[in-house]
């Protein structure tokens, strides 16, 4: 098998306007990245030109989930969840947690589903077809080191029984697995989902990767041709892509490669009533909330409540990866495990980010929050009481939008205040973003067509 080494240059974060695709360098020699089950690369090309791998039409589909054990899936994924391979450490550890890919296969799953959108009430998008794993979403740079989560879940793809269950159904089921077995709030499940042969009909969110392009298609579109700065904010930061572009693309996103709302969300003017020159940067949770209404509920059709609830349980589990300058020794070729750099943000939201809890609205309601960087330089917070109890947990801008804006700050206080409400709230989200696509844009979709749902009555007994 041919090994690649994976070099992270450090100066790529999702802050900047280059692609921040991981370099990808073939090399012979053992590396940090030489004992995982596939190369990246793998991921997106070869298996799918081989017969066994190749997508299903949709009745042979049909045919393949009639037989599937559901529970034995789940099991599979369970242990997978829990198996961290040396090639890229699962996190947990880090953060006195256990080890666990709950997070990362949570992110996997947003992302490959949160290219849904709903504009003029037409869906496109959605994690049927598997594109995430093709060119162009592969090398968005919001999707920095979902290579690895592909590439560890391909343990369970290759394996005989399940080689023919679609990519979008794997990675869609993976993610509500890691939920579910982290003491999360997952009710049910549908599979169904057609994967796609290419990428193609990713191609109107954005073409930014253009190292592995296909097609005739290979511009970079970053930064948009058609963007705007909020009146309030910095003119010297990022510029923000409207929705509709001159070419007739509709840009459902703030930015291309990122499939939603700038993390750290827009810098102050200085002349502004909030620009505070003592503080480390000049962030606005308050403008960054407009930019999450206008991604998340124009252009993604969520309401505010769904909104809150879907970034408040995502940011449950998991953490962000953005400690890459902080490897003891300088060197920046093994940048895995607690020195790793995806987005570049460092730190967990929560206290146990391998299992479900409620720490999320609590913490940003009812502990201050002040501006701080990641150890990789970009803008974040962290709690002004480094002594308390939320002391090793980080906030985003965007996070931090969700107690600003007087709409989500109620939404976040219920969900603070009343757990089940929170708990079904999230589970009816997530289930909505999980099955939505262009194929099949109502929530019980899949549900009609395939006949192929769980409602994880067995899951109580398995668990991370
Ligand atoms: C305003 C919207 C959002 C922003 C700006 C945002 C941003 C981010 C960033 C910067 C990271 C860190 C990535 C890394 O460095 O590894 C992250 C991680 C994560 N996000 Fe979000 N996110 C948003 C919404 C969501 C939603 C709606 C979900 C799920 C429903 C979600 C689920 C996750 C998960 C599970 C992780 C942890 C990944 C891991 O543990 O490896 N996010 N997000």
């Amino acid at each position: 098998m041919r090994i690649f080494e994976i070099v992270f240059p450090r100066e790529k974060s999702i802050s900047s306007h280059s692609c921040m695709c991981a370099t990808v360098v073939a090399s012979t020699a053992s590396t940090a990245f030489a004992s995982c089950p596939n190369s990246w690369q793998q991921i997106g090309s070869p298996p799918l030109h081989q017969e066994e791998f190749k997508p299903l039409t949709k009745e042979a589909y049909h045919k393949y989930l009639a037989d599937l054990d559901i529970e034995k899936l789940y099991e599979t994924i369970v242990e997978t969840i829990k198996a961290s391979e040396e090639c890229w450490p699962a996190d947990g550890p880090q953060d006195g947690d256990v080890a666990s890919y709950a997070g990362l296969f949570g992110r996997l799953a947003w992302h490959c589903s949160g290219t849904l959108r709903v504009i003029d009430g037409v869906s496109s998008g959605g994690c049927e077809g598997g594109r995430n794993r093709h060119w162009p979403e592969r090398e968005w740079r919001d999707n920095a080191n979902l290579d690895k989560a592909r590439a560890i879940l391909s343990q369970v793809k290759q394996m005989p029984r399940y080689q023919q269950l679609s990519w979008g159904d794997l990675i869609t089921f993976a993610g509500t697995v890691g939920l579910k077995a982290s003491g999360g709030p997952a009710e049910k499940f549908c599979f169904g989902r057609v994967d796609d042969e290419d990428g193609r009909k990713s191609i109107m969110l954005g073409t930014e990767g253009i190292e592995q392009c296909e097609f005739d298609n290979c511009r970079s579109m970053s930064p948009c041709e058609n963007n705007f700065h909020w009146p309030e904010q910095d003119p010297k930061d990022d510029a923000r892509c409207n929705l509709t572009q001159s070419n007739g693309r509709q840009q459902g996103s703030h930015s291309v490669g990122l499939i939603y709302v700038f993390p750290h969300g827009p810098q102050l003017r200085a002349d502004q009533p909030d620009f505070d020159a003592s503080q480390l940067h000049q962030r606005s949770p308050k403008l960054s909330a407009k930019e999450v209404r206008d991604t998340f509920q124009t252009r993604m059709g969520w309401t505010d409540q769904e909104t809150v609830a879907l970034i408040g349980g995502g940011h449950t589990l998991g953490r962000s990866h953005g400690n890459c300058a902080s490897l003891p020794h300088g060197s920046s070729t093994k940048c895995t495990g607690a020195y790793t750099t995806s987005s570049g943000y460092e730190g967990a939201w929560t206290r146990t980010p391998s299992q479900w809890n409620y720490d999320f609205f609590e913490a940003m309601l009812e502990h201050e929050w002040v501006p701080t960087q990641s150890p990789d330089g970009l803008d974040q917070w962290g709690p002004k009481n480094t002594m308390g109890k939320f002391a090793n947990t980080f906030r985003l801008t965007s996070d931090l939008s969700l107690v600003n804006d007087p709409i989500y700050r109620q939404w976040a206080i219920t969900y603070k205040n009343d757990h089940n409400r929170f708990d079904a709230d999230f589970a009816t989200a997530w289930f909505k973003l999980t099955h939505r696509s262009t194929n099949h844009p109502r929530d019980d979709d899949l549900e009609t067509d395939a006949g192929k749902c769980t409602d994880f009555k067995f899951a109580k007994s398995i668990s991370v």
